[in-house]
C-alpha cells in the first residue's frame, strides 16, 4: 500500500516540501504519497489525528505549529525540547515520535556542502528565537571555540545561552557589545531577512569572517548577505541547503534511505550575487 505522509502549516501554498519529497521519493523509488494539509488556527491536534486514522506515516511541520506539533508528541528528541518545537513527526502505532532537523540540516550543509569545518570556530548567531533554538545543539555538537547569541532583547539570548551552557561553549551578547568583535562564521537567525530588514549588526564583525550564512531562504541577497559581501566574506549562503538537508533526514527518518540532495538544491537555489 502507498505510504502517506503530508506537510502541515497555515498558510501551506508557498511550502516546498511536497515538491522536494516527490523528488527524493522518486530518485530513491519509494511508494509514497506526499501532500499539504492546512489546518485552522487551534485545529493542530484534530488534524492530525484525522490524517494518522486514514493511515498517514508521517508529517513535516511548519509555521505557526511546530511548537502544538513537540506538544502531541509521546516522545521527543533532546532537539525538540531543547527548542521546544518539533518539524518532523513519525507514527508508529500509538507512538508519535518528534524531531527537529533544522539543525542538523544546518551543520549538513555548512561541512559537507560548503566544506567549511566549524569545529574551533569562533560562531555568531544573531537573533534568539525559534530558528536560533532550532539549530543551536547541532551546532554546539561541532565544538566551535565559542559560540555567541547577540539579540536587541539581550534576556532571551541569555536564556537560551544559560540552558545551551550545558552542551558547549555558548555566551549571549548585546549588538552594542560587537564592536570591535570578529567571528570566523556568523549565522543570521532573526526573522529580520523576511522583511527586507538588518539586523543592527557592526560590519567589524566580517572583518576575518569566510562564512556569512542567513537561514532564510528563496531572498536572493538579503541584507545581511549584502553586508557581508560588501565586506569581503568569500562564501555566501542562504538556508536552501539547510531547507534540503533537513528534508533529506526527515525522508531517511521515515524511509531508512538517505537522498542525495544536490539535484533539489540546484533546482531550489535563487543566485546571490
Ligand atoms: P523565528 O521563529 O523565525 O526565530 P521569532 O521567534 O519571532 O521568529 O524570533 C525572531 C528573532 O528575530 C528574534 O530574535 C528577534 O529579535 P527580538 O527578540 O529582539 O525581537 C529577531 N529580529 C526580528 N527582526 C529583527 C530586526 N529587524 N533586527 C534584529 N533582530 C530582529
Amino acid at each position: 500500500m502507498t505510504d502517506r505522509y503530508a506537510v502541515i502549516g497555515n498558510p501551506i501554498a508557498q511550502s516546498k516540501s511536497p515538491l522536494i519529497h516527490e523528488l527524493f521519493a522518486r530518485a530513491t523509488a519509494q511508494d509514497m504519497t506526499y501532500a499539504r494539509l492546512e489546518a485552522p488556527p487551534g485545529g493542530f491536534a484534530a488534524a492530525v489525528d484525522a490524517f494518522r486514522a486514514a493511515g498517514g506515516r508521517g508529517l513535516n511541520i511548519t509555521t505557526p505549529f511546530k511548537l502544538d506539533a513537540a506538544a502531541y508528541a509521546t516522545e521527543a528528541s533532546a532537539r525538540v525540547k531543547f527548542s521546544g518545537a518539533a518539524n518532523a513527526l513519525k507514527f508508529e502505532g500509538n507512538r508519535v515520535l518528534a524531531e527537529n532537523f533544522d539543525g542538523i540540516g544546518l551543520v549538513r550543509d555548512v561541512t559537507y556542502n560548503l566544506n567549511q569545518s566549524l569545529k574551533g570556530q569562533r560562531v555568531l548567531m544573531l537573533g534568539a528565537g525559534g530558528a536560533c533554538r532550532g539549530v543551536l545543539l547541532p551546532l554546539l555538537a561541532q565544538q566551535p571555540y565559542e559560540l555567541v547569541i547577540a539579540n536587541r532583547t539581550l534576556q532571551k539570548a541569555c536564556d537560551i545561552a544559560s540552558i545551551g551552557a550545558q552542551w558547549g561553549h555558548v555566551r549571549s551578547s548585546s549588538y552594542a557589545e560587537l564592536v570591535g568583535r570578529t567571528y570566523d562564521v556568523v549565522v543570521n537567525a532573526t526573522s529580520a531577512s523576511m522583511r527586507g530588514e538588518l539586523p543592527p549588526v557592526p560590519a567589524n564583525v566580517f572583518a576575518r569572517c569566510h562564512l556569512a550564512y542567513d537561514l532564510s531562504y528563496g531572498k536572493g541577497l538579503t541584507p545581511f548577505l549584502r553586508l557581508a559581501l560588501s565586506e569581503g566574506v568569500p562564501a555566501l549562503a542562504d538556508g536552501v541547503g539547510l531547507l534540503t538537508e533537513q528534508a533529506a533526514e526527515a525522508f531517511a527518518w521515515w524511509r531508512g534511505v538517505r537522498p542525495d540532495t544536490q539535484a533539489v538544491r540546484h533546482l531550489l537555489t535563487v543566485p546571490l550575487v
